[in-house]
């Protein structure tokens, strides 16, 4: 057996789904899984008739495939892909390319890149999202790695990849790490998107008393204009969906603790690392954790209901405010992939022209934001926040009055919160960090620079030092 396409390395959510797209695109597609018995329920079962082949053993799965090999990986991230990496690099010859389509973290796919580079193996680190469907009708793919193999990667999985107008949302965007980083800003993108669509619905049941299918129906009234998303669109399927043994609105059983895998804490973390400001999403991978608190979380306040205010007022405050949140949270993710830029050379509006269909964050501001920046001059966050500046203005009064009306209730807002304090610093002529740099002069002389004059200073501050 011999001359299959590409190989696929994992058989869970994702690999199942993707081997499948390969296969509908007209490729042969070779198939392995660690626990062979999923293997053999995958080919008798949604791989049944199709253009797919199981193997069970490691070598066969290799020799299957026409050279240069082409391995797909859909394992767990972390040391399981170094494991697997280990276990198929040495039956691998040169030239040969290992495509690590997980969850990874860019500086592994940095370190993986190198140290295969050394043995002759080609390694694509490849951010994919869009789930379990996008995986198997079209996913968003931001590659990153060997530039050689990304061509010819391009050719054949890049066909999977989901279509905006007919362009393939599928891009390089530098070596080793690159495309892995990018989804990292995606998904902490998605992260800051999820916590304010969350807290709206908080607002809206718990503080308007709209039920949990009222607040599903404007959202997608909502999602017909500016707001449009998948996430919004998500979020009304949810709210909407009856549990069919209660009959009760399904999301109002499920626990409030909300778990996380790490890329949002990735997408800080590397914020931090690059001295970026992304307090939006910063909030929302914290508001996730606090959610885990339990021992922490006392509840003093149940279901509020606020019957005096209209719930038109309510509706326009709440949905002004979700899309500067929003907004802001696209903004902040703009400015961390300009920072990336900056270690891996791509252009940031390539990430948003890839964003455009089949991924998560997919969504109308996504495709705005493109056509606005892809051929701006300037740094690309600023070009976005100039840009959005009149309307961010427009919506600043309900925005606002929706946060202060929540805390009134003791709605707790972090996502718009913090979104609106990142607004109003960017557009303050001065912040109060003069103070700062005295009092770190005063207790550390940490020296500060004048307004008046050239240089760094050190006073006493009166104390005669
Ligand atoms: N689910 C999503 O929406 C989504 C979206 C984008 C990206 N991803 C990423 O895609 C990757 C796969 O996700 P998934 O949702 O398909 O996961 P999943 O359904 O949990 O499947 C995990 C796969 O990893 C394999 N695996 C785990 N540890 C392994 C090891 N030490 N050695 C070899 N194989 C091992 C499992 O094999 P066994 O069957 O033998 O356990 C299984 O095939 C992850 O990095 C994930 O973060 C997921």
């Amino acid at each position: 057996m011999s001359g299959l396409d590409v190989g696929v390395y994992g058989l869970g959510v994702m690999g199942e789904a993707f081997a499948l797209n390969l296969e509908s695109r007209g490729l042969k597609v070779a198939v392995y899984n660690r626990t062979a018995k999923r293997t053999s329920q995958f080919i008798e079962s949604r791989a049944k008739g199709k253009n797919i082949q199981g193997f069970t053993g490691l070598r066969e799965f290799i020799e299957s495939l026409s050279r240069p090999r082409m391995i797909i990986l859909f394992v767990k991230s972390g040391r399981p892909v170094d494991d697997v990496i280990e276990s198929l690099a040495g039956m691998l010859e040169k030239g040969d390319v290992i495509i690590d389509c997980g969850n990874s973290h860019f500086r592994d796919s940095d370190r993986r890149f190198a140290e295969l580079g050394k043995r002759g193996i080609r390694f694509l680190g490849v951010g994919v999202s869009g789930g379990e469907e996008g995986a198997l009708k079209g996913p968003s793919m931001m590659f990153g790695g060997d530039f050689s193999a990304y061509i010819e990667a391009e050719n054949k999985i890049g066909r999977a990849a989901a279509l905006f107008e007919n362009s393939r949302c599928s891009g390089y965007f530098g070596d080793g790490g690159a495309g892995h980083f990018v989804k990292i800003v995606h998904n902490g993108i998605e992260y800051a998107v999820m916590q304010a669509i969350a807290e709206v619905y908080d607002y809206l049941w718990r503080g308007i008393g709209m039920s949990s299918g009222e607040v599903g129906s404007v959202f997608e009234e909502w999602g017909e204009g500016l707001l449009r998303s998948f996430l919004l669109e998500a979020a009304a399927r949810v709210l909407k969906h009856l549990d069919p043994e209660t009959g009760k609105p399904l999301v109002e059983l499920i626990v409030d603790v909300a778990e996380q895998k790490g890329t949002g804490r990735w997408a800080v973390e590397a914020a931090l690392e690059l001295g970026v400001s992304i307090p939006t999403i910063a909030a929302a991978v914290d508001e996730r954790t606090l959610t885990t608190q339990r021992t922490l979380r006392n509840p003093t306040t149940q279901k509020v209901s606020n019957s005096e205010r209209r719930a038109g007022e309510a509706l326009d405050t709440a949905r002004d405010a979700l899309l500067a949140t929003i907004t802001l949270s696209y903004i902040q993710g703009i400015s961390l992939l300009e920072a990336g830029s900056r270690i891996y050379g791509f252009r940031v509006p390539e990430a948003l022209r890839v964003w455009r269909a089949g991924c998560i964050i997919r969504s109308r501001l996504v495709e705005e934001l493109y056509r606005e920046l892809s051929w701006s001059p300037g740094e690309p966050a600023a070009t976005a926040l100039e840009k959005s500046h009149n309307q961010l203005e427009e919506l600043l009064p309900s925005w606002v009055q929706f946060i202060s009306h929540a805390s009134g209730l003791r709605i707790p807002t972090p996502a718009s919160m913090s979104a609106l304090s990142y607004y109003l610093s960017l557009r303050s002529e001065r912040l109060p960090a003069n103070l700062i740099q005295g009092i770190r002069d005063y207790f550390g002389r940490h020296m500060f620079r004048r307004v008046d004059r050239d240089g760094y200073f050190h006073s006493d501050w009166g104390r005669g030092q």
